[in-house]
C-alpha cells in the first residue's frame, strides 16, 4: 500500500441511501383534469439547455409526463426546506400506488394548497410555475428511458424552452448571481444549504 492509500483508507460498503448531495426541484407536471402536481425530486444534472431527471416509476410525476410531455423545474431555495419536506409523504397519485403505501405515503390532490406555495403562469407550457421557487424552469420532455436491467426509475430528458428568475438574483441581463443563490441540498435525506463561497471558475464571467 503506497502512503496515499494508508492516510485515506476506505472501507467497502453497500449503501442504503446514495443520494450524495444534490439540489432539490419541485417537479410541476399536468395532471389529466389539467391541475397542477408537485413532486420534490433531488436526481437531475444539467448540461447546456437539457436538463436530465431521474424520477421513479410509480409516481404521478412520470405518469403525467408520459401524458403531457412538459414540466416546469422549479428550484426552492435552502430556506424553503421545511416546506419541501411538507411534500414528502404526499403523492397525486390514487389509489396510493402499493410499493408507496409501504412507505408511508399518501393521496393529495391539491398540492399547491396544503404546502402553501402559490401557482404562476407559464410561457412556454401549459403546466404553472411555482411563483415563490427563485428559479423556474420551464422544458418538454425528447425523452423517457426505462433501463432494461432496472425498471424501476425513468430517465427523463428535457430541454428547456423558458427560464424564470427572480429579480434580485439576476446580475446583468444574463447571469444569476452566484452569491445571492442558495440551493437546497439534499444530502443523505437530510437538507442543507450553501457555505460561504470559496473562489470561482476561470470561465466565470461574474
Ligand atoms: C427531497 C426529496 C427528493 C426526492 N428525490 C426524488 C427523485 O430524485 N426522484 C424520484 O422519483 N423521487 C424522489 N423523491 C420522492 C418523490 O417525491 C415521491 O416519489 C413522490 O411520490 C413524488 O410525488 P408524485 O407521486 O405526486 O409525483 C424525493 C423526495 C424528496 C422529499
Amino acid at each position: 500500500m503506497n502512503n496515499f492509500a494508508e492516510t485515506h483508507r476506505t472501507v467497502p460498503i453497500h449503501p442504503k441511501i446514495l443520494y450524495y448531495g444534490t439540489p432539490v426541484i419541485l417537479l410541476t407536471t399536468l395532471n389529466e383534469d389539467l391541475t397542477v402536481n408537485i413532486s420534490p425530486i433531488s436526481s437531475s444534472w444539467a448540461l447546456g439547455d437539457h436538463i436530465i431527471l431521474g424520477l421513479g416509476i410509480n409516481g404521478k410525476a412520470l405518469e403525467n409526463l408520459k401524458r403531457m410531455p412538459e414540466c416546469v423545474i422549479n428550484l426552492p431555495d435552502a430556506s424553503q426546506w421545511e416546506q419541501v419536506e411538507g411534500l414528502a409523504r404526499l403523492t397525486g397519485k390514487n389509489p396510493v400506488p402499493v410499493e408507496k403505501k409501504g412507505a408511508g405515503f399518501i393521496f393529495e390532490k391539491d398540492k399547491f394548497a396544503h404546502s402553501g406555495f402559490t401557482q404562476a403562469v407559464s410561457t412556454t407550457v401549459q403546466t404553472a410555475r411555482i411563483a415563490e421557487c427563485p428559479i423556474q424552469i420551464e422544458a418538454r420532455v425528447k425523452h423517457i428511458r426505462i433501463p432494461e436491467d432496472s425498471p424501476h426509475f425513468a430517465i427523463v430528458e428535457t430541454k428547456s424552452t423558458q427560464v424564470h428568475v427572480h429579480k434580485e438574483l439576476v446580475a446583468g441581463e444574463h447571469y444569476i448571481h452566484p452569491s445571492s443563490w442558495n440551493p437546497l441540498i439534499y444530502n443523505f435525506r437530510h437538507y442543507f444549504g450553501l457555505s460561504a463561497e470559496l473562489g470561482k471558475s476561470y470561465r466565470s464571467e461574474t
